[in-house]
């Protein structure tokens, strides 16, 4: 029945079961599970030290797996930790808008509202090579440089082009740990951070965690507008710009070629940073894609962000800040402060990776399936649902921004399409303040397959 089954597959089917069991009763056998469900004898055996690991289950070596008992602590009760609420003040770390707000989704959703490359376009043979020879590396387990490997800093430095050098490379631990450590490095709480409008929710979570105010600017199908972004500066005393000029999540825009420079010229006239998060360059669909602003930055204004787990998986958790200049000494010390260096084995790992012949032939693969995928998505919805405008075809990105039509609710049809067996993301989540339209975002690399795109416009056309 599981035939590419994964150990998650199976634990949803063993809490469907265990939800018509009682305490005490005893769970099939793993003979009896691999046989039921085709699965190998590991795949059982993770499942089950997952749902250990949760307290839903307890095993007894040589007698086999029980329901658990619901846990209280020897009659006492649960603990009372209501004096945390008093010690821990107000400084609450708001994550709703990057978690799921309707919950795990039950087997058999299709999921258009990831963030990642489905496990099928993961390029995980040559991942498995390459941390396969980093952990044969005799320095393998070592420490490694604040800064991150050279090597792996030269990598990035040919990323951004233009005459950026590995100096001004610091290796992180991928775009949203290096979005934390820019926005605490470079202003301080209750200070105004300018993003465009819509933007990455994972951005206004981590900033709003440091302490600032994002401050919408308007977009359009170029970008950022330069007019209201000089005018905002002007209004709200800003030092910081985050944009997406390349691929802009959720929308797919690039930033247009005149604008870039005037973005800069704006930026640099209120003496303020731009943080170019670089997440996307991997990700186009085929044709070029744009120097990214850093390569033609003459003095320092941009910090660059550029991450690897979008082309690759999410657990290569690695990535890189480009900056120039006492921003970068900043950043070096919250770096060193906050958790010395970056694992060394995950650094020579994606060093291998990305230097083997078999990740340019993945990136370039990658392109024509995000663009078939794209397409096939589109269209499907295109016929499907009509009064969804979706916006300007995207040249790259992993996403659709459509508009829904006036007088709907984004999170009403987002918790619909969940019934109907389709995650989406509810636009609202992606503006800093009061959404001007009601807009979902549909991603098109986290589903299984092409098919599985059209059956999920069926559905959606359905509720
Ligand atoms: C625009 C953007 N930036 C940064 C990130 C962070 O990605 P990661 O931390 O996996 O590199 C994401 C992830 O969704 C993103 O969409």
């Amino acid at each position: 029945m599981l035939d590419s089954s994964t150990s998650a597959d199976l634990v949803t089917i063993l809490r469907a079961l265990l939800a018509g069991l009682s305490p005490g009763d005893r769970l099939p056998s793993s003979r009896e599970l691999i046989a039921r469900h085709h699965v190998s004898p590991v795949t059982v055996a993770r499942a089950i030290a997952q749902l250990a690991a949760e307290g839903a289950v307890v095993t007894r070596p040589g007698s086999g797996t029980y329901v658990a008992t619901p846990r209280t602590r020897s009659g006492e009760g649960p603990a009372d930790t209501a004096w945390q609420t008093i010690a821990l003040t107000d400084r609450a770390v708001d994550t709703r808008s990057i978690t799921d707000e309707f919950g795990p989704p039950p087997a058999g959703t299709i999921m258009l509202d990831g963030g990642y490359l489905h496990r099928s376009l993961q390029p995980t043979r040559a991942l498995s090579a390459a941390l396969a020879r980093a952990a044969r590396r005799p320095d393998a387990w070592g420490r490694a440089p604040t800064n991150g490997l050279a090597a792996l800093r030269a990598v990035f430095a040919g990323m951004a082009g233009g005459g950026v050098t590995p100096e001004d490379v610091m290796v992180t631990a991928g775009g949203q740990s290096s979005l934390s450590m820019v926005f605490r490095a470079v202003a301080g709480p209750g200070s105004p951070v300018l993003v465009e409008s819509p933007t990455y929710p994972g951005a206004l979570a981590a900033a709003r965690a440091a302490g600032l105010r994002p401050v919408p600017v308007p977009m359009d199908d170029d970008g950022v507008r330069p007019d209201l972004l000089a005018d905002a500066f002007a209004m709200t005393g800003a030092r910081l710009f985050y944009c997406q000029p390349t691929f802009h999540n959720p929308t797919g825009t690039v930033l247009a070629p005149p604008r870039r420079r005037q973005v800069l010229d704006v930026a640099r006239a209120a003496g303020a940073f731009v943080i170019e998060d670089d997440f996307a360059r991997h990700l186009g669909h085929g044709g070029p894609v744009a120097r990214p602003l850093v390569a033609d930055d003459r003095d320092g204004t941009v910090v660059h962000v550029a991450s690897l787990t979008k082309p690759a998986a999410p657990s290569l958790r690695i990535g890189a800040l480009v900056a120039r200049g006492p921003v970068l000494e900043r950043l070096r010390a919250l770096r060193w402060v906050d958790d010395f260096f970056v694992s060394r084995p995950l650094q020579e790992a994606a060093l291998e990776l990305v230097s083997s012949p078999a990740w340019d032939r993945h990136v370039r693969g990658l392109a024509a399936v995000l663009r078939d995928r794209h397409a096939e998505l589109a269209s499907a919805l295109a016929r499907e649902l009509p009064g969804w405008i979706q916006a300007r075809p995207a040249r790259g990105g992993l996403h659709l921004w459509v508009r829904l039509p006036a007088g709907t609710d984004d999170t009403t049809v987002a918790r619909a399409a969940r019934q109907a067996g389709v995650a989406v993301s509810a636009g609202s989540r992606y503006f800093a303040a009061e959404p001007p339209e009601a807009c979902l975002r549909l991603g098109f690399a986290a589903a299984a397959d092409r098919a599985e795109l059209v059956e999920a416009a069926r559905r959606l056309a359905t509720i």
